[in-house]
């Protein structure tokens, strides 16, 4: 036994008083959770709810939340990660709050942005509406025909436009094509990929769908608010029981190795290292690690490597990365009526190819500015595509610069600068490295499932050592906030029944 194996067993000793025998189960487990974002903070949050007190939540980041993230701006918290609750029926974000908040609403619902094209020539809305129902009702209403269509998103929606009458109208067929561009953005943005050609059609159906209201806001509250409800520091289930899921987090944390399946003690223990130097041994650890930053890093984090199933399902699902921009204003200058929810930016085919090797190409990737539910002084731009690495690394002179000249373009007004703005960079930072996952071609080619993410790895002695949890893993609602709830719930409950 080499020094190393000698001071880990020793550790376990002085920590546990009592070793028990293989495959007898330990009274008070000690349970590392790595993330504190939504699944790792729903996890411990289910765990301490059940007794389990031997808890520690380890975040890289120096906050919690994850990809919630809200921060302070033009006086209230706007959401650089996830910013709307999509759905209410069988939606734990809405349900567990029990009636306790009431949410905000926008139009996003049932209205269109108003379109604007690049040479700032009005074009006709009606057109564009014919177009964008036709894209929508395929998008949302056309599962029986896209579920048997093998490829992807954006060769079937683009058959529909092509085949369309209005499409047939030649002088129209120009406008089908920005509508086409447009769309190839929307579903960008909705997944986080960079192109709607890497969507798989067929995948897109097997999610699951809440019913209701997709686009309900924490007002100026910002996402963050849903932690006191989630980890119960406020009750919601007509009790007084709160809990103090906070004191089991510890930030700055960053794992760098996660050793499993230990024979030299008896497989007892897994050792998770911290800043490549602490260790934590633990009974069960639950990886909520972004899958983002599992297929950068799953070789150096995981001693000995990854079973291949699972390896094969982190390199098959899909990971990319949106962007947001938010402007203030001391004065807005965009229409002040409940009609107007946003501006939709076509790009006619002449100014693409001219801004095409610019330092303003990266602006192809906006694809609207919005409204945003009560914020009456700020304006959101929503961007993805193949310039988020570029955007990323614009400064905040730069960026509004730009968006002042694309306003421009685009209104044919020459507007002031902001006040102030603020960016998001989730592709260039470390503990993410993109936004949240999608089904490619390659995870439709693959056969994988967000299933075979949520795996657990056991140990000889059939003990759930390493159980995965995160939006990816969650089987009905991946990439979303809710999903990535669901999934911390399950990875708890798998544990708590291990031990029941
Ligand atoms: C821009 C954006 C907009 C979004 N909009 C919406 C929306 O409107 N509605 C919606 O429902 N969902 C939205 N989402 C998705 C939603 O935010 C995520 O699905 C959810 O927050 C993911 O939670 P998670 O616990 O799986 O991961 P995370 O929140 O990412 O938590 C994982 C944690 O692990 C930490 N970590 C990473 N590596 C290590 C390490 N080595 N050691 C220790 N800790 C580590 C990270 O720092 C992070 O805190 C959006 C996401 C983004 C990025
Ligand atoms: C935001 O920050 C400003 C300045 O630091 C502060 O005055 C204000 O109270 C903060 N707003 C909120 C909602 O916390
Ligand atoms: C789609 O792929 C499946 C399996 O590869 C195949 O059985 C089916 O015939 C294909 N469908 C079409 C319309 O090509
Ligand atoms: C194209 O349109 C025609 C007539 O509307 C329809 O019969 C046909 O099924 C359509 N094709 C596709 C691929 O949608
Ligand atoms: C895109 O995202 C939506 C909303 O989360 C989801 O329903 C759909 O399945 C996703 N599609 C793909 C191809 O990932
Ligand atoms: C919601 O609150 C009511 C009382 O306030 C309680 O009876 C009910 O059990 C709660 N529901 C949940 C899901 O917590
Ligand atoms: C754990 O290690 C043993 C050998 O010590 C090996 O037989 C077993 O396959 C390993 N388990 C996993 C899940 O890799
Ligand atoms: C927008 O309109 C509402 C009501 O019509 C009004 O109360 C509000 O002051 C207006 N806001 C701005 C910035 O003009
Ligand atoms: C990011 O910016 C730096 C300096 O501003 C530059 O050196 C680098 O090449 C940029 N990277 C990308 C991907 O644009
Ligand atoms: C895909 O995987 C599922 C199990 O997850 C299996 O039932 C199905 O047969 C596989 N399909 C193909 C085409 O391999």
């Amino acid at each position: 036994m080499d020094l190393l194996k000698f001071l880990v067993q020793f550790s376990v000793f002085t920590i546990f008083s009592a070793v028990l025998a293989n495959g007898q189960k330990e009274k008070d487990p000690k349970i590392v959770i790595i993330g504190a974002g939504l699944s790792g903070m729903a996890a411990a949050t289910k765990l301490m709810d059940n007794g389990f007190n031997n808890i520690v939540v380890l975040e890289a980041e120096n906050r919690i939340g994850g990809r919630i993230h809200s921060v302070n701006f033009s006086n209230g918290f706007i959401d650089l990660g996830a910013q709307w609750v999509h759905g209410v029926k069988n939606n734990v974000v809405y349900e567990i709050n029990n009636g306790t908040y009431k949410f905000g609403v926008t139009g996003f619902d049932d209205k269109l942005p108003l379109f604007l094209q690049s040479n700032a020539i009005p074009v006709s809305q009606y057109k564009c509406e014919n177009f964008a129902f036709l894209a929508l009702e395929n998008l949302f209403s056309n599962y029986n025909e896209m579920s048997q269509f093998n490829g992807s998103i954006g060769e079937f929606i683009i058959g529909k436009f092509k085949n369309s009458s209005f499409y047939q109208i030649p002088e129209d067929q120009e406008l089908g094509d920005e509508m086409i561009d447009f769309y190839d953005k929307e579903m960008n943005i909705w997944n986080g990929s960079e192109t709607w050609f890497d969507l798989s059609a067929k995948l897109h159906c097997v999610s699951g769908f809440n019913e209701g209201l997709q686009y309900l806001t924490w007002k100026r509250d910002g996402y963050k608010e849903f932690f006191k409800y989630l980890t119960k520091q406020v009750p919601t289930d007509g009790t007084n029981k709160t809990l103090n899921v906070m004191s089991k987090v510890y930030l700055n944390q960053e794992v760098t190795n996660i050793e499993w399946n230990i024979s030299t003690s008896n497989y007892k223990y897994a050792i998770v290292t911290v800043n490549d130097q602490k260790k934590y041994y633990a009974d069960h650890v639950i990886v909520t690690i972004p899958l983002g930053v599992l297929k950068a890093r799953h070789e150096s984090l995981f001693t000995p490597d990854l079973p291949n199933k699972l390896k094969r399902a982190i390199d098959g699902m899909g990971y990319g990365n949106i962007g947001k921009i938010f402007l203030e204003y001391d004065m807005p200058f965009w229409p002040n009526d409940t009609e107007w929810v946003g501006y939709g930016f076509l790009w006619t085919k002449y100014d693409i190819a001219a801004v095409k090797g610019t330092n303003k190409e990266w602006l192809l990737d906006l694809q609207m500015f919005i409204k945003v539910d009560k914020f009456p002084n700020v304006i959101e731009a929503l961007l993805a595509g193949p310039h988020m690495r570029t955007f990323e690394n614009l400064s905040s002179d730069v960026i509004m610069h730009d968006c002042v000249w694309l306003f421009q373009k685009f209104l044919g007004v020459i507007l002031p600068r902001p006040k102030s703005m603020i960016k998001t960079s989730w592709l260039t930072s470390k503990n993410f490295l993109g936004s949240y996952s999608y089904f490619s071609m390659k995870t439709a080619e693959y056969n994988v499932t967000s299933n075979d993410l949520a795996e657990t790895l056991f140990t000889p002695t059939k003990k759930p050592q390493i159980k995965f949890a995160g939006e990816h893993t969650d089987p009905a609602y991946s990439s979303n906030a809710h999903g990535a709830v669901n999934s911390g719930f399950r990875a708890a409950q798998e544990i708590i029944d291990y031990y029941s």
